[in-house]
């Protein structure tokens, strides 16, 4: 028999490698964060979105073993079958109290958050689904999925978004979705402008706040806090493996919306419930994100010292303003070269290349976390100055 299939594969995987695009993993070893072992090495790791470090701390993980020993490892059914637990209903009422919303909603991960709530949402010809072009994938996915119209707006531009809004009246329904703080660039989105230009034309606008939530905002509730735009937002997306330290995603909103989530949002009807322990852990991560704001300000000190000291080594951060700092380098080689350059060194934050990025907007994309030492931050910047020297990049 003559199967066609790893003939195919193979032509595809090398037109990847022509383009030297392919992509591979790194087998790390230890807690993953704010150093891991690689090789048997002690690398300080530059690319956790474990913001606060609280995958690592130790209630979380003692919330999560002790819910392992009393629930098991698996729901075994979806939500609306029999993986319902009453520790899915915790976290979902502390999440949306945290949030300030009346009720929320728990999906397996924040990208099937994202495809259940815009897909059941905007779900006709009626509707118009516009979408900052920097979006993340997830929410790509979900406008392509939906069966409504779509539109892009240029990265943060009010004035597009205004032209799009003014000439597409012929819509029902507006739905205007950005990120809270870009996940790759680390811009925040210009919630205020947004806003305004939603009440003008009585659209409705829904953030995916995965990268703000725990770090943005005098008590860490996110980007609508930092704006103080707490009325103006309906709903909002996030993810729980970000700085809650876990795994899963949600949607915060009124009671109505949720419940229409839990008739409508595929990807919650139709995938087994999340696992106990990272219900637990999670929850032991929120209190101690309420419970610690020193976390946050610790995070922070060195967010503002290490973005300093790049600035100063002459490195281009591009617009970003807060904990994920890209450092640019264009070039797809080049910035292949400085991360293999850094790992090397003992410094591991990877290159972030096409598709997830523009082609000719190839960087590293740094993300710190609460938890670093102040010497492994000098190891880095040692590293980055050198690797960036010999490269030509500063
Ligand atoms: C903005 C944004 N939304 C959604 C997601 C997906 O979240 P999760 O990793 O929980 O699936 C990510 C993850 O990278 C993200 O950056």
């Amino acid at each position: 028999m003559s199967f066609w299939l790893e003939d195919y594969l193979g032509q595809a995987l090398e037109e990847i490698a022509q383009k030297g695009l392919s992509r591979s993993l790194k087998s790390l070893d230890g807690i993953p964060g704010p150093t891991a072992f690689w090789h048997g090495q002690e690398i300080v790791l530059l690319s956790s979105n474990s913001y606060l470090g609280l995958h690592a701390h130790s209630h979380v993980i003692k919330a999560a073993q002790e819910a392992l020993a009393h629930y098991g490892t698996g729901t075994g059914a979806s939500r609306l079958i029999s993986g319902n637990l009453a520790l899915h209903e915790e976290l979902e009422r502390k999440l949306a109290r945290f949030k300030g919303y009346p009720a929320a909603i728990l999906f397996s991960t924040g990208y099937m958050a994202n495809l259940g709530l815009i897909t059941s949402l905007a779900q006709g010809p009626q509707d118009l689904i516009i979408s900052d072009q920097l979006n993340h994938a997830s929410i790509i996915d979900a406008c392509r999925l939906s069966s409504a119209a779509r539109a892009i707006y240029r990265h943060k531009d009010l004035e597009h978004l205004k032209q799009i809004l003014s000439q597409s009246q012929q819509y029902a329904r507006h739905w205007i979705i950005t990120e809270g703080v870009f996940s790759m660039d680390g811009d925040l989105a210009p919630l205020p402008g947004i806003c305004k230009l939603a009440e003008e034309y009585g659209a409705l606008v829904l953030i995916d706040d995965a990268h703000g939530f725990g770090v943005l905002g005098k008590e860490g509730r996110g980007t609508v806090e930092h704006f103080g735009l707490e009325d103006k937002i309906p709903l909002q997306i996030g993810t729980l493996s970000k700085t809650l330290g876990n795994l899963g995603g949600y949607v915060v909103g009124t009671e109505r919306l949720v419940d229409y989530l839990r008739h409508k949002a595929r990807s919650f009807i139709y995938s087994t419930a999340p696992p106990p322990s990272i219900l637990a852990g999670s929850l032991a991560a929120l209190a101690l994100i309420e419970s610690q704001p020193q976390l946050r300000q610790q995070l922070w000190a060195r967010v503002n010292y290490f973005r300093q000291a790049l600035l100063e080594l002459g490195f281009d951060l591009m617009d970003s303003q807060g904990h994920i700092i890209p450092i640019l380098v264009g070039e797809l080689e080049k910035t292949s070269a400085f991360a293999q350059g850094l790992l090397e060194q003992g410094v591991y934050t990877p290159a972030i290349r096409p598709p997830t990025v523009p082609e000719g907007k190839c960087r590293l994309r740094i993300s710190l976390m609460a938890t670093h030492t102040s010497a492994q931050l000098e190891r880095a910047l040692l590293a980055l100055k050198n690797v960036g020297q010999c490269l030509r990049i500063i």
